[in-house]
């Protein structure tokens, strides 16, 4: 590995050649122009242009930058538990994390799509996978919540997800790992692999209104390792493509045994063709146990159906669907040119970029070019699909995005560098290193039909001598290339949360202007909203307590109660009052066994709570809301079980001492 000052002296004087010999840029006069700080540098209280949306990897959770200042906006939790929000621990959030395993609390978030409207990015949600318990969530980007998580049956390890159509028609997941089928007995021998075991692709439908999943339909696969993938668009409208290995169908030490051919295969599916074959009833409906859970902005709460059919369609027997062709050596990325015409394949161990025309697929096709078939599927001959081969691009290609100006741009892990080539004559125009070893990138708007160009990210696993250490972890790191000029300039260096995989970056303008400022009470459907201080109530159901409490600046109603008793389960449901941008409220109480809730203007949410001790128990507003926010405060008496204190509450007065003295 270099040393960080060759680097940092190699930069310099490359900004310098730059600077000297480049013809006259566009605001030359300006010397700070070809400052790279300048270029990143977002002034206080300007916005940047761009969102950049990153996977949160390990920690489950999704992240939003701005770009090109890279600064962090916000975490959105998504399949973890966040404390900070109380996601996973109000009472609402919880069926939000409900599988057919149950409370799962934990995933693995690697991609995010933008929805889309005729190829491009609309602005109204992002979605991301959990590889671990196989789901899809989506995300609200008016409210930077997760919006609705879908569990995906048949699946495991969803790793080959999410992957939109240029409509957001549908929202496609491929499994990693193939398993038995879910209604079929999985108590078998793993070495029945090439017997046994199966890939799933799954067909996500999005309502156009509200954005609501449903599985649609499977088409049920080989037996191999769905990787990445891309729906096509404008020519390519109607197919899918997916990077495939393990063709080896090995089920055991797959770094050797999954890595024995040339060549595993791009698998093209023609979903046009399969909802025709939907249409036409040759589904079969197949028993399986899978959770749809929605959350509601009306009722501030979410709800986990467990749904029990799909309909699954078989690649084998309905022959035009499927179809595989060559891509050497273990395929990764997967990616389709913003025309649609060429799909790119990058094989991690390969020193070439294969890069497959549509048209030939389509004419491959058509003349029945197959070298033979893999499990029932067809094999076209690889240079009757063939475009050409970038030489040379470096080692390790991984991903492909785009620009506006007919260039792609690849990630190579070995080499660690982004290359940039042409896509008409597949000349490399240009490399920038990584530091270091570069996974997903990211181009403005790169994966859609009209990409924006002028910045790239470039996510990378290693981060060594980048930044102050932390201990054993360091911090995994992004890097901003300004790529409007010939020459990719590295401007930014910037940690993520958690590991970054995929990415995406897009126009703030889609989103900022519809971006919520807070919910409106006479909206509040939450079954138990307080409207207003006056209806606040303590209710006991037997040993259930419901506290329809209130917050607003700067106090809780009630902030005194009592006749709570051991064994009571205590239910805190505190609407937030404000009608108020960024005014949310915090809520916390001694001993509490989950989080805080954090409850935006005009919300419900509700702490559930079960005091383990006899006592006074304080409770708090957790989030700075005003001057008087330390008075924010309440306290609660716990009395021994069976005792006989009335159920009081009340805040800014005391009930006589002979109401309250009363225990057993
Ligand atoms: Cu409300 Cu601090």
């Amino acid at each position: 590995m270099k040393n960080y000052k060759q680097i940092a002296v190699a930069v310099f004087a490359f900004s310098l050649l730059l600077g000297f010999s480049a013809c006259k840029p566009k605001n030359a006069g300006s010397a700070v122009s070809s400052d790279a700080a300048s270029k990143a540098y977002v002034a206080p209280g300007k916005y940047d242009e761009f969102y950049n949306f990153v996977s949160g990897g390990f920690s489950g959770q999704m992240s939003a930058y701005g770009i090109p200042s890279g600064r962090l906006l916000r975490v959105i939790p998504v399949f973890s538990v966040d404390p900070e929000k109380g996601y996973g621990y109000s009472e609402e959030t919880k069926p939000m994390l409900n599988t057919s395993h149950g409370f799962v609390p934990w995933d693995d978030l690697h991609h995010v799509q933008m929805s889309k409207t005729n190829g491009d990015y609309d602005g109204r949600w992002a979605f991301g996978n959990a590889n671990n318990t196989p789901r899809v969530a989506r995300i609200d980007l008016k409210t930077f919540r997760t919006a609705e998580i879908i569990e995906l049956p048949n699946s495991g390890g969803n790793h080959s997800s999410p992957f939109i159509t240029e409509n957001t028609e549908y929202v496609v997941a491929g499994t990693r790992f193939s398993v038995p089928p879910d209604d079929k007995n999985g108590d078998i021998p793993i070495n029945s692999y090439k017997q046994n075991f199966k890939g799933t692709l799954s067909f996500i439908s999005v309502a156009k209104e509200d954005g609501k999943m449903d599985i649609a339909f499977q088409i049920q696969c080989p037996g191999v390792n769905f990787d990445l993938s891309r729906a096509g668009k404008g020519v390519s409208h109607g197919w899918f493509f997916f990077s495939c290995y393990n063709t080896e169908q090995a089920n055991t030490l797959l770094e050797v045994n999954a890595s024995q051919k040339d060549k595993d295969f791009i698998m093209a599916v023609n979903w046009k063709k399969a909802e025709e074959y939907l249409k036409a009833g040759k589904g079969r409906k197949q028993s399986v146990r899978y959770a749809s859970n929605r959350y509601s902005d009306i009722t501030h709460s979410a709800t986990s159906e467990i749904k029990t059919e799909v309909t699954v369609l078989d690649a084998k027997d309905l022959k035009d669907i499927c179809y595989f062709f060559p891509c050497p050596k273990s395929p990764h990325g997967c990616d389709v040119s913003p025309t649609g015409e060429y799909i790119v394949g990058s094989g991690k161990l390969a020193a070439l970029i294969p890069v497959f025309s549509f048209d030939k697929l389509q004419k491959a096709i058509a003349a029945k070019d197959y070298i033979g078939e893999f499990d029932g599927i067809p094999i076209l001959k690889y240079e009757s699909v063939l475009y050409g081969e970038v030489k040379k691009p470096g080692l390790g290609p991984l991903h492909t995005e785009f620009d506006n100006n007919g260039n792609a741009y690849t990630s190579m892990f070995v080499s660690s560098e982004v290359v940039k080539w042409n896509i008409k004559d597949l000349k490399v125009v240009d490399r920038v290193p990584t530091y270091y070893s570069v996974g997903h990138l990211t181009v403005a708007h790169g994966d859609t039909k009209s990409p924006k160009g002028k910045y790239l990210v470039a996510y990378n696993k290693i981060t060594k001598d980048r930044y102050l250490p932390t201990g054993p972890e360091l911090s995994q790191s992004a890097q901003l290339y300004d790529i409007s000029g010939d020459k990719m300039q590295l401007i930014l260096d910037f940690p993520t949360i958690g590991e970054p995989h995929y990415a995406q970056i897009i126009s703030a303008d889609l989103i900022k202007n519809n971006s919520q400022k807070f919910f409106k009470m006479e909206e509040n459907k939450h079954p138990y909203f307080s409207n207003g201080e006056a209806t606040t109530k303590v209710v006991r159901e037997g040993n259930k307590v419901h506290i329809y409490m209130t917050a607003i600046r700067s106090h809780l109603t009630p902030d005194n109660i009592e006749g709570i008793r051991m064994g009571d389960e205590v239910y805190f449901h505190v609407t937030n009052l404000e009608q108020d941008w960024d005014v949310p409220h915090g809520f916390a109480v001694k001993g509490a066994a989950n989080a805080e809730l954090l409850i935006m203007p005009g919300e419900t949410q509700t702490l559930k709570w079960y005091p383990t001790k006899v006592g006074i128990y304080p409770m708090y507003c957790t989030d700075f809301c005003s001057a008087l926010h330390q008075e924010m405060t309440g306290y609660i008496r716990v009395s021994p079980a069976g005792s006989n204190v009335p159920l009081l509450f009340s805040t800014g007065k005391n009930y006589p001492v002979s109401d309250t003295a009363k225990a057993k």
